[in-house]
């Protein structure tokens, strides 16, 4: 298949880009190095350097005899050249990374919220533009987020509901409570993606994937020319991240409040599994497809004690914090997501064992000399 990753430099998309091209797939990668600037602008430093697209292009071409094609091109600014790239191209699919994706980022003042929202929104608009003036028929895998759904009262279901209401009958988006700016970003994505299905004839599958764990792919090993990002500071980070190298700082682990907030959870090689699954069984023209890409849910206390279980059985001194909540969030609530229809594809979870826990703590031990435990603390707030 003729494959274009969007967002090639960043963590998922440089090994989607790696693990499509192994599978023999033509990819063509498009980036516009944006989230490289905005680290900068933050403090944030990934755990282990991070090398340019340029060289780690390279270095898997001399390794496993496979090329991946990259052009930059920033997909919100810059309408024209992606039509060119894509009409170049002619991809049978496109997997769209390329997004602004930090919640802290998004809420630390106007100018964030209005950076992350333009980034998004006009990148994805664009993008649906310019596959329908140049591939007209090619699917759109586009990453969403669970955290759009929010936590309702009720069960979550894979983008769609039937409602009942006053004796009628009908099947609508699934109504979304997200928790940030940037949340909300792909809850207008959603919308304007659906409403391309609906007009257009688009075929999209919107990929509402939980927080994603793991530092590497088989693929791509622990090989430092080869290496995605691990973000661990309070804005480009997640909670399993944070309590990983808390635990190798010998600091305490970081819990948000009471801890209750609970989320849905994925292994970074699950994520590659359910975008080449999506690919293979791609939506038809005119359907707009969700499905709720996670394996597993865990409270932000459960997975504070299972990494601190972990870290102290490796012989570290791992201990458990409260810390004032930075975000606006129920932290008890109730919390039961569906997410069937990957695994009804064929998706087996990798779940989030010790052993797991583990490859982490021991790529953290290899950087512990990287490590900026000034960065870990929030500094953004909600209110
Ligand atoms: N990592 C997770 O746990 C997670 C969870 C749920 C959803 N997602 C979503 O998956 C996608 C990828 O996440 P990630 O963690 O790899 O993020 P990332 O920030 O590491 O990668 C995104 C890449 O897109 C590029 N980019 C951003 N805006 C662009 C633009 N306008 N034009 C061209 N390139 C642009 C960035 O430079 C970066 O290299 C994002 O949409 C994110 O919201 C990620």
């Amino acid at each position: 298949m003729r494959v274009c990753v969007l967002g090639g430099d960043g963590y998922l998309g440089w090994p989607c880009s790696v693990y499509l091209s192994a599978r023999g797939h033509q990819v063509l990668t498009l980036d516009s190095f944006i989230k490289r600037e905005w680290e900068k602008k933050v403090g944030s430093e990934p755990l282990a350097v991070v090398k340019s697209l340029e060289h780690r292009i390279e270095a898997w071409r001399t390794l496993s005899g496979h090329d991946i094609a990259f052009r930059v091109v920033d997909i919100a600014n810059e309408p024209e050249a992606l039509c060119d790239a894509l009409a170049t191209f002619q991809p049978e699919a496109i997997v769209h990374f390329a997004e602004q994706c930090s919640a802290p980022y998004s809420m630390a003042s106007r100018v964030h919220a209005v950076e992350t929202q333009r980034n998004n929104v006009m990148g994805t608009l664009n993008l649906m533009f310019a596959v329908r003036e140049t591939c007209p028929e090619a699917h759109l895998v586009k990453l969403g987020t669970m955290g759009e759904y929010g936590t309702p009262n009720i069960d979550i279901e894979e983008g769609w509901l039937e409602v009942d209401h006053k004796g009628r009958r009908d099947r609508v988006l699934y109504p979304k409570r997200p928790g940030s700016f940037y949340h909300l970003s792909k809850v207008h994505d959603s919308a304007n993606l659906e409403f391309g299905c609906r007009i257009w004839g688009q075929r999209v599958t919107d990929l509402n994937q939980g927080v994603v764990y793991g530092h590497t792919i088989e693929e791509l090993g622990d090989a430092p020319d080869l290496g995605t990002s691990f973000h661990y500071d309070a804005t480009f980070g997640t909670a399993i991240n944070r309590f990983v190298v808390q635990v190798v700082a010998d600091v305490p682990l970081t819990v948000y409040g009471r801890g209750g907030q609970t989320r849905g959870y994925l292994n970074i090689r699950d994520t590659m599994r359910c975008i080449e699954l999506a690919l293979l069984f791609p939506a038809k023209r005119g359907e707009f497809r969700v499905f709720n890409q996670i394996t597993e849910n865990f409270s932000v206390n459960a997975l504070a004690a299972k990494v601190a279980r972990v870290g102290n059985a490796m012989g570290f001194r791992a201990r458990i914090d409260h810390i004032p909540n930075p975000r606006v969030e129920l932290e008890e609530h109730y919390y039961n997501p569906t997410y069937t229809a990957l695994r009804d594809l064929g998706l087996e979870p990798h779940l989030l064992t010790d052993r797991a826990i583990e490859g982490m703590i021991l790529h953290a031990v290899r950087h512990r000399h990287r490590i900026n435990v000034d960065s870990i603390l929030p500094k953004i707030g909600w209110a």
